[in-house]
């Protein structure tokens, strides 16, 4: 009854979908367990028609293998509008969402929530988070408040209300007399929801159950991580973090299983680092070489579009993310994009106001003073793209998996090497 974590391992963006969607014909249950439509997770499938690409936000990137349960876990936070938004689109392209499963006791995000998101934003000026706007920090602030409203709530109208309106009250007050905004009116977000819950009720279960009773089947659980390990708000860079924990911890929890369930946790990391939003970055490149990793990179968000910020790969956030998750195993990711550079530089250590470290620093200003230490690797120029067995790839493309394994703290047991579902080099088992 092997349950896995994925993880991301670094801010996220890191191509968790695409191994989530590669697992899939392995895995009976994919749960996503913390996050919501703030995710944008892009996978391309293979049809008679030729590549197909899927942009998914909510829906967990299992929905598109027919063997699979998808669950929306407790720990996420639903925009029903989103959801239903998403399983509209697909339907329409003849994937059948019917199996999906979404847990009574998640939170909703509602409109109010992504109006206070986007209006705190605009009111923090240099001091913002660069949310994406979706609502997500207000509706899990709702949650640890007790003012949220849950997916169990859409079928009991009166309770609904009550809900809705002690929520609104004081963000009411502060939209129109700290912000100058509109109130937003509760009847209407009640009637809003209410139609909302006739629409998904069919998929909305006892999550934490079903997946009790699927590992004591024998079924294999893969709980799918969305943002990243810096974006936790426990272990990540905080304040400029997502509002929930990506971390490995937090898939017991926010999927509502025991953590004695867990068998396995794989960290994605990409071959280089990325990042959207504010925050420190200590590898971040801001030359051609910075440039050159977007474009051949395609390092845009899924969800808001933003370029994001790159930089070389860093192994002192590679082992925290080991330590904070207690990985297993990695999965690199796009190490195509690394092709053509004569040499490829790898952060081992900081320098921190001349203190050599090679942990993550407790502090944060540590970390913003935090320089890089670099080895250099050999580049190669050949494409990589087709290669399926690590011997397949350039002596120098296997050199520098081998030195990213040495100090990152577990094994690279797969490497991603294109676009394309089967471009994977598996050289470990992750489904032991
Ligand atoms: P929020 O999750 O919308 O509140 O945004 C908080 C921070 O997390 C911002 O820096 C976002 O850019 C970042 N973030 C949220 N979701 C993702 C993601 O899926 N990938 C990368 N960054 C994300």
């Amino acid at each position: 009854m092997p349950a896995i974590v994925v993880v991301g391992a670094q801010w996220g963006d890191e191509g968790k979908g695409k191994v989530t969607d590669v697992l899939g014909a392995q895995v009976d249950y994919v749960v996503r367990y913390q996050g919501g439509n703030n995710a944008g997770h892009t996978v391309v499938v293979n049809s008679p028609e030729g590549p197909q690409k899927f942009a998914l936000h909510l829906l967990p990137s299992g929905i598109l293998t027919p063997t699979v349960t998808p669950v929306i876990g407790n720990g996420v936070v639903v925009d029903p509008a989103v959801l239903l938004g998403e399983i509209v689109a697909l339907n329409e392209r003849g994937i059948d969402t019917s199996r999906l499963l979404i847990s009574a006791d998640a939170h909703l995000i509602t409109r109010y929530h992504v109006a206070m998101d986007k209006t705190v934003e605009r009111f923090m000026g240099n001091r913002k988070i660069g949310t994406t706007g979706r609502g997500i920090g207000p509706a899990y602030m709702d949650k640890v408040g007790r003012q949220g409203i849950r997916v169990q709530d859409l079928y009991d109208a009166s309770i609904l209300r009550q809900k809705v309106e002690g929520a609104l009250e004081p963000k009411n007050h502060m939209l129109v007399k700290v912000y100058n905004r509109r109130a937003v009116d509760a009847s209407e977000v009640t009637e809003e929801l209410l139609g909302y819950g006739e629409q998904i009720k069919r998929y909305v279960a006892d999550t934490s159950l079903v997946l009790d009773q699927a590992l004591e089947a024998g079924r294999t659980v893969l709980l799918e991580g969305g943002q990243g390990t810096l974006l936790d708000v426990d272990h990540g860079t905080y304040p400029f973090v997502t509002s929930s924990n990506p971390t490995a911890g937090g898939a017991a929890v926010g999927a509502g299983i025991g953590p004695t369930r867990i068998t396995g946790v794989v960290g994605i990391v990409k071959a280089y680092t990325t990042r959207v939003g504010e925050g420190p970055f200590p590898t971040e490149l801001f030359d051609e070489d910075g440039e050159k990793l977007r474009e051949i990179g395609g390092e845009r968000g899924v969800t808001t579009g933003r370029p994001r910020r790159c930089g070389w790969y860093d192994a002192v956030i590679a082992r925290y993310a080991t330590r904070v998750n207690g990985l297993t195993d990695f999965f690199l990711t796009k190490l195509d994009v690394l092709t053509g550079w004569e040499q490829i530089p790898v952060a081992v250590a900081y320098d921190i106001d001349g203190v050599v470290t090679e942990n993550m620093p407790v502090s944060q200003t540590d970390f913003h003073h935090a320089k890089p230490i670099f080895e250099y690797l050999p580049g190669w120029a050949e494409d990589i793209s087709t290669a399926r067995e690590f011997a397949d790839l350039p002596k120098n493309a296997q050199r520098y998996v081998e030195f990213l394994e040495e100090v990152s703290g577990a094994p690279m047991s797969a490497v991603g090497i294109g676009q394309a579902r089967d471009a994977v080099i598996e050289r470990r088992p992750l489904i032991r």
